[in-house]
């Protein structure tokens, strides 16, 4: 079955509707250790106008999301979360939605792509700098337990 993925060049990565809204908590429940996205603000971000959640699946169910996000007035979009099943995880589902984000965020008349992560999440960082992302800044203590944030852009070209 990851085989199958694996060749495929992409799944298509489709808006989110409503009826996703379930296996979205369920992916972000096991997605994420803390700091959840509740099951309010998926809601709330499958319809805003501000922003733009994707979802791949794979027969079926749930395999992926992304979520970016605007605001008014500015040309810097922010990929505000994005996540893979672990069943899915190294497969390239994560770089393919990537890709998808920084599409949308130029559609939208974006020339930046901003984001934060966790410092201790190599998985993800790694994905950042390998796809041209570069740290601008640190937060701490930015997330519940404590952690720090690393702050990572790219110019969108
Ligand atoms: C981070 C995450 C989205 C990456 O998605 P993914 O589909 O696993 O990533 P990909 O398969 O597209 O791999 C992209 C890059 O990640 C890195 N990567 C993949 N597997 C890795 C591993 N086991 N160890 C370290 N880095 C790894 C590599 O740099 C890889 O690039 P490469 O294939 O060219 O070597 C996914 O692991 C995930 O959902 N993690 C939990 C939620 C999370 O942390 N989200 C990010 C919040 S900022």
């Amino acid at each position: 079955m990851r085989d199958h993925v694996l060749k495929q060049s992409r799944l298509p990565a489709r808006r989110a509707t409503l009826a996703d809204v379930d296996a979205l908590e369920t992916l972000e429940n096991k997605a994420f250790d803390g700091d959840r996205l509740s099951r309010r603000s998926l809601r709330y971000y499958v319809t805003a106008e501000t922003a733009v959640l994707r979802v791949m699946k794979q027969d079926g169910a749930l395999a992926a999301y992304s979520l970016l996000a605007f605001r008014r007035g500015s040309k810097i979009a922010r990929l505000y979360s994005i996540a893979v099943d672990p069943m899915w995880v190294g497969c390239g589902l994560g770089r393919a939605l990537l890709k998808t984000c920084e599409k949308d965020a130029r559609a939208h008349g974006c020339a930046v792509l901003r984001l934060e992560v966790r410092v201790d999440n190599k998985r993800a960082i790694a994905l950042y700098e390998k796809n041209g992302y570069r740290r601008f800044d640190e937060i701490e203590d930015y997330y519940e337990d404590g952690a720090t944030a690393v702050r990572m852009e790219k110019t969108l070209t």
